[in-house]
């Protein structure tokens, strides 16, 4: 049994949903309340005690077991819930990697002492002096200074590593930890001198690294950790640990450079602040985030390399979205309350940082994250700028550095919002502009005047496709109810194919779904005549086929990067056995995946 198993085993779902103060109401077998993850006035939200499962038929549409509720809630990635519960069961983590777990908690002890001492250097001895006034100039008070623990490493060459070792952790400790340098002919020196010292934290807020910036000119202006055990500086997001609470509530991160710019944000109340500590922001970062809102500010140096890391921001976060489980779009037909997706550019004013701006007018700032502009505004406005308009070669670079991003715009009217402004943009009709953003998404010719834009879509064509065109049963044999990614569209689909017409369909189904089956049923669909039918749904299905299959890869890599980066070998391998295929992740509730063992053990099996 692996520790995922043990956990599960010894925890039960319903008193973990209602210790987080969710009413659950008894029915038959299982609870009904009012989900906890949407506001809605039916309760939607489901859980099943045999199954151990959850799930919110409203707007949500998914569910999982008793970890991916502990994920949603407190918007942690899988290792981290597992640990939670872990802890509170008593089970151990630590099975067979119990040395290399040892080893990074002994880490995050040396960090936390380190932080200990360089907190006390810089508030209370004659040497913090300096440091504490540079502190003063900057602006800092002194909760500020507490909650981030501030603190200063002394000008020497082993004042941290002798205080260290008599409290009982090893020079080796301390050079794993990055806080010591080795010599070449044997032992070791301080990594940071004579810097003020930021301690960087993980969401958890155990602390995994430093930042230390110089107090004069000396190079760099920043040092910071290196790579260890505990320290990854692309996962890393500086204030996290403050800021993620505020985050969730304001179902907004603003994202920063550096670290002072998070410490003057929070100083004014700001606290949904976090720094991408100077690169621009990773795959990992954004990953993080998007659990934890759906509406994202980069608020990047507006220099040229602000320009490009903004760019690049934009990407990495839709990347990062695109990846399954985003948060959802709105105007799709399972009830519009789902939060759609916002990214905007926070421009500041030339040469200023947030720390700058916040310091002179915390009002200022705030507006500026109130007005930034959408993202798709920006990347129009940068492309405008790097190309001559007056001429058609212009126009045409324009076109092709802005055209797939609109293309990509799920939501209907926003997108054709940005094809009129780009038509406007490079005087083009805004026909001849859908005519090709056309002929970029169409998947095949055979397929009619449809364009896909994303999965869902495509997988919303076909189910209302299928459901408008019963005659089409019979040529379902290649398609799978588990091509569905979302939850909805599978339940439906699965008692779809089990059903003889839509009366019986609508009778097996659960009501909460009937919504958007009538939706489906209504949906506008392209005229075909008889002889396209099965060409088009063949294509639907393939596509399906396609998406499904490179979205269950993702998902299982994401997740073993998750387990990875937690560490241990036991969770990795839990990952691998769980398998975590598409369907057991986000359609598992009714459907027995084939083939596999049930995720949970049965009890007293
Ligand atoms: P900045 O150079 O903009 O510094 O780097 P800053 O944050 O505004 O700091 P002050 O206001 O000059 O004190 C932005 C971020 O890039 C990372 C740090 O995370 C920094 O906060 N950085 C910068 C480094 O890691 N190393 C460096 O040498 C410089
Ligand atoms: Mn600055």
């Amino acid at each position: 049994m692996t520790a995922t198993d043990e956990v599960k085993l010894k925890t039960d779902i319903v008193e973990v949903v209602s210790n987080y103060g969710v009413k659950l109401e008894k029915m038959g077998r299982n609870y009904r309340a009012s989900c906890p993850f949407h506001a809605e006035k039916h309760g939607s939200f489901f859980v099943f005690p045999e199954q151990q499962r959850w799930h919110c038929f409203g707007a949500c549409a998914t569910g999982g077991d008793v970890i991916a509720f502990v994920m949603k809630k407190e918007g942690m990635d899988f290792g981290q819930a597992l640990r939670l519960l872990a802890d509170r069961t008593g089970v151990k983590l630590t099975t067979t990697n119990r040395n290399e777990d040892a080893a990074r908690d002994r880490l995050f002890e040396i960090n936390s002492a380190a932080a200990d001492f360089f907190h006390h250097q810089l508030t209370t001895t004659a040497a913090g002096a300096k440091p504490r006034s540079y502190l003063g100039q900057r602006g800092l008070n002194e909760a500020a200074i507490s909650s981030f623990q501030l603190g200063y490493s002394p000008d020497a060459w082993d004042a941290l590593k002798s205080w260290l070792v008599p409290r009982g952790h090893s020079e080796a400790d301390i050079i794993a930890a990055g806080l010591a340098v080795q010599r070449e002919g044997g032992g070791s020196y301080d990594r940071f001198r004579n810097r003020l010292m930021f301690p960087i934290r993980d969401a958890q807020g155990r602390i995994t690294g430093f930042g230390g910036r110089a107090l004069d000119d000396s190079m760099p202006k920043y040092l910071n950790s290196p790579q260890s055990a505990v320290f990854d500086k692309s996962s890393t997001l500086y204030g996290i640990d403050l800021a993620r609470t505020a985050i969730k509530s304001e179902n907004r991160a603003v994202i920063v450079e550096g670290y002072m710019d998070v410490i003057m944000a929070h100083q004014h109340g700001f606290a949904n602040v976090v720094a991408s500590m100077g690169t621009s922001l990773t795959e990992k970062q954004a990953h993080i985030l998007k659990k934890l809102a759906s509406r994202f500010a980069l608020a990047l140096d507006p220099d040229t390399a602000g320009k490009e890391a903004s760019l690049r921001g934009i990407q990495v976060i839709d990347n990062a979205l695109a990846r399954g489980d985003r948060p959802g779009e709105q105007g799709l037909p399972s009830g519009g309350a789902r939060p759609s997706v916002e990214m905007s550019i926070v421009v500041l004013p030339a040469g200023k940082d947030p720390d700058e701006v916040i310091r002179e007018d915390p009002f200022a700032w705030k507006t500026l994250v109130e007005t930034a502009l959408p993202a798709m505004d920006y990347i129009l406005g940068v492309a405008a700028s790097r190309v001559d308009l007056r001429t058609p070669q212009g126009r045409k670079a324009m076109v092709d550095q802005t055209l797939p991003a609109i293309a990509g715009i799920i939501e209907p009217v926003k997108r054709s919002v940005y094809v009129q402004k780009l038509a406007q943009a490079v005087g083009l009709r805004e026909q001849d502009l859908w005519d090709l953003t056309r002929k970029r998404n169409r998947p095949k010719a055979s397929v009619p005047e449809t364009h896909f834009t994303r999965e869902k879509e495509v997988e919303e064509f076909c189910l209302a496709f299928l459901l408008q065109n019963p005659d089409l049963k019979e040529q379902c044999r290649d398609l799978s109810v588990e091509y569905f990614l979302d939850t909805e569209l599978q339940q439906i689909a699965g008692c779809w194919l089990r059903h003889v017409d839509t009366a019986s369909l609508k009778e097996a189904l659960d009501p909460l779904l009937h919504e958007t089956l009538s939706s489906l049923l209504s949906k506008r669909l392209p005229e075909t005549n008889r002889s396209q039918r099965v060409p088009v749904l063949q294509d639907c299905i393939q596509t399906l086929r396609e998406y499904y299959l490179r979205g269950a890869e993702k998902k299982k890599e994401s997740l073993f990067e998750q387990a990875a980066f937690s560490g241990t070998d036991a969770e990795i391998r839990s990952v691998e056995e769980q398998g975590f295929t598409t369907s057991q992740q986000l359609g598992g509730l009714f459907h027995e995946p084939k083939g596999k063992q049930r995720l949970r053990p049965q009890k007293g099996a």
